[in-house]
């Protein structure tokens, strides 16, 4: 396949996750069109205007929004951000009954509109709501997935990035797992350029050891909170996060993110949906990569698994 032409991008919910993601897709010309929609009307209204009152300044974007889900008729990417959020304290796993529920509305009126879109989750507990709206929806695994933990990998990259003095698109490191507490750095693939990360060092930036790489596994998985409790919400990186999901998508890229999908029997794991590094491109996930895993990550990896099974049993799931 190739680039998509005319790409659309639909978001549905138009918080601050969904109008950050709307406003970074725009400033990086992630697509050629962006709608947003929104129960409120009178508020996603208000958003579309504000956004699109600074087209002089940015590409071709065309942004739209409504309260009708209409809007998504012949979306190729569709993200949903729509559900309660966390509050300080609360933990992801926290929201899965609320907005799950939203989700038994939202997705048969959603894939009605755009069977052949691909379904891009964010709304919190992600893995539960991707497990959700696979189970709901019916649709391939490769085709509705979460945005996991590009965003906690994004996190750990601007760490070490600051820690050794090296550009974060240069320090190759993945967090996989629950975008959540269980969630945890893939140690023994990280490398700065070609040099493993605990091989690192020069003249001015002394080695890291394994107890500063816990220290900043903790950081990544405490980051939410921190920014949470200081402003009521994260938005910004997620925002960019998703932006860059969805342009692997609609520019037929190929690109290895840690994305959130429904695994079948992934080193033994099955039935959940955690964030593995795979292969996305214009069909959605189109290879979920079968990554070395050391013995200890793969234990890391059951208890993740353990961590979502958890939370979506009393579900239904
Ligand atoms: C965070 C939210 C998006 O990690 O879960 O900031």
């Amino acid at each position: 396949m190739a680039e998509i032409e005319n790409s659309k991008l639909a978001i549905i919910g138009a918080g601050a996750v969904g109008t950050s993601i709307a406003y970074a897709a725009i400033i990086r010309g992630s697509a050629r069109e962006v709608v947003i929609s929104d129960v409120d009307a009178a508020r996603v209204e208000a958003e579309m205007l504000d956004l699109a009152h600074g087209t002089l300044f940015t590409g071709s974007t065309s942004i739209t929004g409504g309260d009708d889900l209409d809007i998504v008729i012949g979306a190729h990417v569709i993200v949903i951000t729509a559900g309660a959020k966390q509050h300080a304290g609360q933990s992801r796993l926290d929201l899965a009954s609320t907005n799950v529920d939203i989700l038994r509305d939202l997705m048969p009126k959603l894939v009605a509109r755009a069977p052949d879109a691909v379904y891009l989750l964010v709304t919190n507990p992600c893995d539960v709501m991707v497990v959700a709206a696979h189970e709901i929806s019916g649709l391939p695994s490769g085709r509705v997935f979460g945005s996991g933990t590009v965003l906690d990998t994004s996190r750990l990259r601007w760490l070490l990035a600051e820690r050794v003095g090296v550009s974060a698109s240069s320090v190759h490191a993945m967090i996989v797992g629950e975008h959540g507490d269980s969630e945890f750095p893939l140690w023994s693939q990280a490398s700065v350029g070609p040099v493993p990360i605990l091989e690192w060092r020069t003249e001015d930036v002394p080695p890291l050891d394994l107890d500063e790489l816990d220290r900043i596994a903790n950081d990544v998985r405490n980051a939410a909170y921190r920014v949470i409790a200081g402003k009521g919400a994260t938005n910004y990186a997620i925002g960019l996060s998703v932006a860059r999901i969805a342009e692997a998508v609609l520019r037929d890229e190929g690109a290895v993110l840690p994305l959130s999908s429904m695994l079948t029997d992934y080193r033994g794991i099955s039935g959940v949906a955690l964030s593995i590094p795979s292969v996305v491109d214009a069909r959605g996930i189109s290879h979920v990569i079968d990554a070395p895993f050391s013995p200890s990550e793969l234990e890391l990896l059951t208890i993740s698994a353990e961590a979502v099974r958890k939370t979506l049993r009393p579900l239904g799931f």
